[in-house]
Parts: C-alpha cells; sequence; structure tokens
C-alpha cells in the first residue's frame, strides 16, 4: 500500500470559491478517490490562505476583525467544497498555531544556517493608510506608453512591465492618496546559494517536463533573493526578534500544507515525520496552477530541503481555464461562483466536463458552453445512464431484478475489463481527458451490444425471454465496469448506481467482478438531461454577483452595456450637515436632502474638504446604491467626486437650478 499525502493550492480567504478554484480542487479529489480506491492511503488536506493586506484591507471595508472575516469565510469555503463532493481529510487555516510553529522553526533554521540575509528596499508607501503599496495596489501613467490608470507592475496597454517607483503620477487605490518613496529594512530567503541544488532537483522527476524546461530557463536566467518581509501594518505573523516585521503571506501559505497534515496527524493519530522527515518513503503531490510555480517548484523545495524535511514527490500543475475562449471576467458573468453553479446544475457534470478536458499537462483549458451541455447530455446520460436505464425495466418486470446466472458475451467482458491497467495509469498520470475518452468509448460497444440483442423486440417472442434476461444482465454488468471506471470523477452518480446495483461498494479490484444470479434493488432516478438556457441563466445570475476580483486591474478597461448604466439611479443631492468622523482619517458624514427624504452617506473626502465648505452645497449622488455596513457606520449611497485624491477631490455639482431629488440624465 502506498501511503500518500495530498495537497490542492490554498485558496486565498478574501472572497468565494469560483469555477477556477474547482478546477483545481476537482482535479485534485478525482486523483485522491481513484488512489483511496485502489486501496493506497491517501490524505488530502487543504487549507484557507488566510494572511497578508488583501484579508487586513477587506476586514477594514468590512467594519469586522480579521478573525472575524476568515472565519466567516472559512466556513463559506468548506461549505461550497462540501456540495462538490470534494473530500478533504482536513481542511484547515494558515492562522493557525501549528503554521507558526513549521513557520518559526523553518526560518530560524534557515536564518542559523547562512540563508537569510537583509536589505534595504524602497517602495511606495501610503502617508495617509501608512502602509507600503503593493504593485496592485498602487495606479498610475505607463512609464512607456503614458496609458492613464496602469497597475504597479506591467501595463495593460502596452504589455511593459516596470517597478511601481517608475509610474508617472502614481496614486494609492487604498487612499487616493499620492505615494511617496520611504525606505525600510527587508528579509531575504538567498534562492541563488541554493542554485545548485534546485538544477539537480528539477530532474528528479517531481516536475512535469515543460515546467522542469521553464524552471531551468529561471534558473539560467540568474536567481535572486526572494523577499520575505514585509513591515506592519500586515496581517500575518511577525517574524521572531523583530519589532514591526512580519512574514510575507506567500512564506507561510505552503507551510500551511505541513500545518494542515499536522493538525489532522493529531486528530488522527497518525505520525508526522513518517510524512515529512527527509528519508520518507511515504509520498507528497501538489495540485496547483501554472501561475504559481515559482513558489512551489523553486522555492517551496529549496525550503524544505535546507531545513530538514523532505521535497515534494510531484507537483501536478494545470494550465488556466477560460470560458467560450476568453478569459473569465466578472462583467460577462463568467466568473461563476461555485453558489451560483450549484442553483443551476449538479455538481456531477461539472466534475464531468472538467475531467474529460484535463489532461497531464499544464495547457490551458477552455470551458465552453456549448460542448458543456453536449458532453453532458450525450456522453453522460445519453451513452452511460441509457446503458441501465433501457435494461433494468425488462429485468424488472419479467425477471424479478434478478441478473442471469452468467455473462452472455465473455468476449466482450474480456474486452471492457482489460481497458483497466490502461485506464488506472492515465489515472495517476493525470491524463483524465483520456480515461473519459475510454470509457465513452466503451459505452458505445455497450449500446451497440445492446441494439444488436434488441431485447424489446425479443421480449415479444415467447422463446426468447432467456436472451431477453441474458442480454440485459450483461448490459447491466458492463455499466458496473463503467460507472466503477469512472467512480472517482462522478462519484455522486456511481453512489446512485451502487445503490440500484445492491452490491458492495465499487473498488478498483471489485469493479471488474461480475454480478451473476444477483437482485438489483428499485432503479431511481440518475442524472436529467441540461439545457443551454439553463447554462446562459447561470450566466446572467453570476453578473451581478461577483467575489472581489484578485486581479482587478485585468477588467479596468472594459466597456458596460447602456442597460448596465440605466440601472445606475444618479439624483441631485444637497447636503445638510456634514462632519468629522472620529478615527477615520478620509471619511466625512454627509446628511443628504435628495428630494422627497434625507439620508446619511460616509464619503472619503476629508481631505479635500472641511465640514463647513459643504453644507449647503449640491452634488451628485448615485441614490439606488445598496446601504453598506461600513467600519464606522451604515452609508445610504454615493456622493460623485473626481480628482486624483488628497486636496484635489471635486465634487460634481448640477448646474443652477437643480432641485434635490431630480434625476441627473
Ligand atoms: O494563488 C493563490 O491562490 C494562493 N493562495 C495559493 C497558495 S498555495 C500554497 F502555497 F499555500
Ligand atoms: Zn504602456
Amino acid at each position: 500500500m502506498r501511503r500518500i499525502l495530498v495537497t490542492s493550492a490554498l485558496p486565498y480567504a478574501n472572497g468565494s470559491i469560483h469555477l477556477g478554484h474547482l478546477l483545481e480542487h476537482i482535479q485534485t479529489d478525482i486523483w485522491v478517490r481513484f488512489q483511496r480506491m485502489r486501496g493506497n492511503q491517501c490524505i488530502y488536506v487543504c487549507a484557507d490562505d488566510t494572511h497578508g493586506t488583501a484579508t487586513m484591507l477587506l476586514a477594514e471595508q468590512e467594519g469586522v476583525s480579521e478573525e472575524e472575516l476568515i472565519e466567516r469565510l472559512h466556513a463559506d469555503h468548506v461549505t461550497d467544497f462540501g456540495r462538490f463532493g470534494i473530500s478533504y481529510d482536513n481542511y484547515y487555516t494558515t492562522h493557525s498555531d501549528e503554521n507558526q510553529h513549521f513557520l518559526n522553526l523553518i526560518y530560524t533554521k534557515l536564518r542559523d544556517r547562512g540563508y537569510v540575509y537583509t536589505e534595504d528596499v524602497e517602495q511606495l508607501f501610503d502617508p495617509e493608510r501608512k502602509l507600503f503599496l503593493a504593485d496592485r495596489n498602487v495606479r498610475g501613467e505607463c512609464p512607456r506608453c503614458g496609458a492613464p490608470n496602469q497597475p504597479g507592475d506591467n501595463c495593460d496597454s502596452c504589455g511593459a512591465t516596470y517597478d511601481a517607483r517608475e509610474l508617472k503620477n502614481p496614486v494609492s487605490v487604498i487612499s487616493n492618496a499620492t505615494p511617496e518613496l520611504r525606505t525600510s529594512k527587508h528579509y531575504f530567503v538567498d534562492l541563488p546559494k541554493f542554485a545548485d541544488f534546485l538544477r539537480e532537483h528539477i530532474h528528479n522527476g517531481s516536475q512535469q517536463p515543460e515546467i522542469a524546461n521553464k524552471l531551468t530557463e529561471w534558473i539560467d536566467g540568474g536567481l535572486r533573493g526572494w523577499d520575505i518581509s514585509r513591515d506592519a501594518p500586515y496581517f500575518g505573523f511577525a517574524i521572531p526578534d523583530t519589532v514591526d516585521k512580519f512574514f510575507y503571506v506567500w512564506m507561510d501559505a505552503p507551510i500551511g500544507y505541513l500545518a494542515s497534515f499536522k493538525n489532522w496527524c493529531t486528530a488522527n493519530n497518525e505520525e508526522f515525520d513518517d510524512f515529512w522527515r527527509a528519508d520518507s518513503s511515504c509520498e507528497v503531490h501538489h495540485f496547483i496552477g501554472k501561475d504559481i510555480i515559482n513558489f512551489h517548484c523553486m522555492f517551496w523545495p529549496a525550503v524544505l530541503a535546507h531545513s530538514d524535511f523532505r521535497t515534494p514527490t510531484k507537483v501536478h500543475v494545470h494550465g488556466m481555464l477560460t470560458m467560450d475562449g476568453e478569459k473569465m471576467s466578472k462583467s460577462r458573468g463568467t466568473f461563476v461562483l461555485a453558489k451560483t453553479y450549484l442553483d443551476h446544475f449538479d455538481p456531477d457534470y461539472l466534475r464531468y466536463y472538467l475531467a474529460a478536458r484535463l489532461a497531464s499537462n499544464s495547457s490551458d483549458l477552455d470551458f465552453g458552453r456549448e460542448d458543456f451541455v453536449a458532453r453532458v447530455n450525450s456522453d453522460l446520460v445519453g451513452k452511460l445512464v441509457n446503458i441501465a436505464s433501457r435494461s433494468v425495466g425488462f429485468l424488472a418486470k419479467n425477471f424479478d431484478s434478478t441478473l442471469a446466472d452468467e455473462l452472455a458475451d465473455p468476449e466482450l467482458w474480456e474486452e471492457f475489463v482489460n481497458a483497466q491497467t490502461d485506464i488506472a495509469a492515465w489515472y495517476e498520470d493525470g491524463d483524465t481527458g483520456r480515461v473519459v475518452r475510454r470509457v465513452m468509448e466503451l459505452a458505445d460497444k455497450c449500446n451497440q451490444y445492446v441494439a444488436a440483442q434488441a431485447p424489446w423486440q425479443r421480449i415479444k417472442d415467447p422463446d426468447g425471454r432467456d436472451d431477453v434476461q441474458a442480454a440485459c444482465s450483461m448490459a447491466i454488468n458492463l455499466y458496473r465496469v463503467l460507472i466503477g471506471y469512472l467512480k472517482p470523477i462522478v462519484p455522486a452518480l456511481a453512489e446512485r448506481s451502487e445503490n440500484f446495483l445492491n452490491a458492495d461498494a465499487l473498488t478498483w479490484d471489485n469493479t471488474t467482478q461480475p454480478l451473476v444470479s444477483h437482485q438489483l434493488n428499485e432503479f431511481g432516478h440518475l442524472l436529467n438531461r441540461i439545457e443551454l438556457k439553463t447554462f446562459n441563466a447561470m450566466i446572467e445570475a453570476g453578473a451581478d454577483k461577483t467575489p472581489p476580483d484578485p486581479e482587478p486591474e485585468a477588467e479596468q478597461n472594459e466597456y458596460i452595456q447602456i442597460d448596465d448604466f440605466m440601472k445606475v439611479d444618479l439624483r441631485v443631492a444637497q447636503i445638510k450637515h456634514a462632519e468629522i468622523v472620529e478615527g477615520a482619517d478620509k471619511l466625512l458624514k454627509l446628511r443628504l436632502n435628495v428630494g422627497d427624504h434625507e439620508r446619511t452617506v460616509l464619503s472619503g473626502i476629508r481631505s479635500a474638504y472641511t465640514p463647513d465648505e459643504l453644507i449647503g452645497r449640491s452634488t451628485v449622488v448615485v441614490a439606488n446604491l445598496a446601504p453598506r455596513k461600513m467600519k464606522f457606520g451604515l452609508s445610504e449611497g454615493m456622493v460623485l467626486a473626481a480628482g486624483p485624491g488628497g486636496s484635489e477631490i471635486f465634487l460634481l455639482a448640477p448646474d443652477d437650478g437643480a432641485q434635490p431629488g431630480m434625476r441627473v440624465t
């Protein structure tokens, strides 16, 4: 028996689970279920990736503590993944004692062995929020082409990459303040010292060939020290022996794999060291997307190897998911949340479709809506389930649901059984696309067999009854083999099938043992056909309910449609009262007359206006914005203003004569 530990990348605790996460966690879960079905010990752990500035800012925006936020999202993630049948043994958090323990242990070993150094780093600093700005938190004009509103690392317009300090007229997206340059001491892991180790490591079979090539290119291009520190304020773990330095979230994220496993070991009386000591003979498999190979294939093995842990057996890298040939987009509604999907379709459909698209390489995968509908209807319902549903009725009606006492076509049976070796190898390799293709070829053969036997005709012949029982029993047995082969991919369908087959749960071994002289249970409904219009309704439903985008810059330049714009109710408002909000640097609390009623709006314009300057002025508000609970109270709308920030914020004002409540058109 192999002893295997498996992980999926840890989702950030700053939004809901979406199709991108599901691709990876379903891919991992299929592999895990396959290993368990074969009788291997396979422990699957994951966790939420909780630390970093994004969590800190989101908690602040929601007016809750970071701990409250990550607890809520943890429950949310566990529910969503659970509904897709993802069979973790433990879904933990990086904000845990175990994680801090391993983090400190690894860090101090690296430091004491001379693999950590410090260096001064100059960075953009937000003087209002008093924090250093990550690249995604600053925007400005591209230093190459001058395109406005570009992020801190690369230009969406001309594709240039640059240092955030090169941006022209930079603005903090957190406060709108103009950033300053400040210097602070950072901690680095000395990656160049690991170059020889890495050159060997990447050819030890732990990497897919195309990934090993990419890594070689990076090493040949010269490695640089890896910055593992961030300055306070930062939601994370403090670096030992420092006052205001924290570990960068990417330092403690992969260590979260160790922590989640350790937490599972404690609850299950297993030995952590069996899996993680340097000479362990157990296996460790990570499943990740190709956007994070540098962390998992360079940094992580180097850190493990130099702090007395074993390195991963294999890193399974998948490509990125697109929808209908385009990047998934919030505005088009193709950024589908797990919850939105579940309101429309059965989880097994997604599991099946993604499995059909996945191969053992890191090529990108496209989710085509018409392809999805066609594959579910023609493969799962039309080919596979059809085998059972067309045969079982004859057995129930005429033979007390009892299967014949021998297999009618041993040759066909052998062909199905013999496919198992290849299918196992493809599962092992992650080539589920081939598994699905082979199973569907066999399903075609089975349907041809049933068509040739034509039980619906033979049953009319009084001498044909035995043939009908034989043919239908054969078909049910073949169905059982195919469902056994697909069980890791469609576990809920397999369970419903096991119920009507009335035999032991399918394992890799018993899948190829025939059922003879065996009574079936009543046949319940297995699967429904689906329609394209349901898919379109899902996209429509998702369009307004999108999570915080991890890369908001990618969509800044997209157009909205006139219908979207027409939803915005702009009104003239008169500022009746304005006051400072204690404890909030940027906010003013405004009492607005919007015609037939008054309402309160919190607005981030304090750097440009004193309360007295505002009272009596007219401005424009978004009147139908859903009220938002902020840290400092409820805000019932939004005041419109223009300008780069700081003292240059200009309230939009209507022309003379506009009365409170008038619609702005
Ligand atoms: O890219 C991401 O979504 C990260 N949260 C993945 C972390 S994986 C591991 F290193 F923790
Ligand atoms: Zn540019």
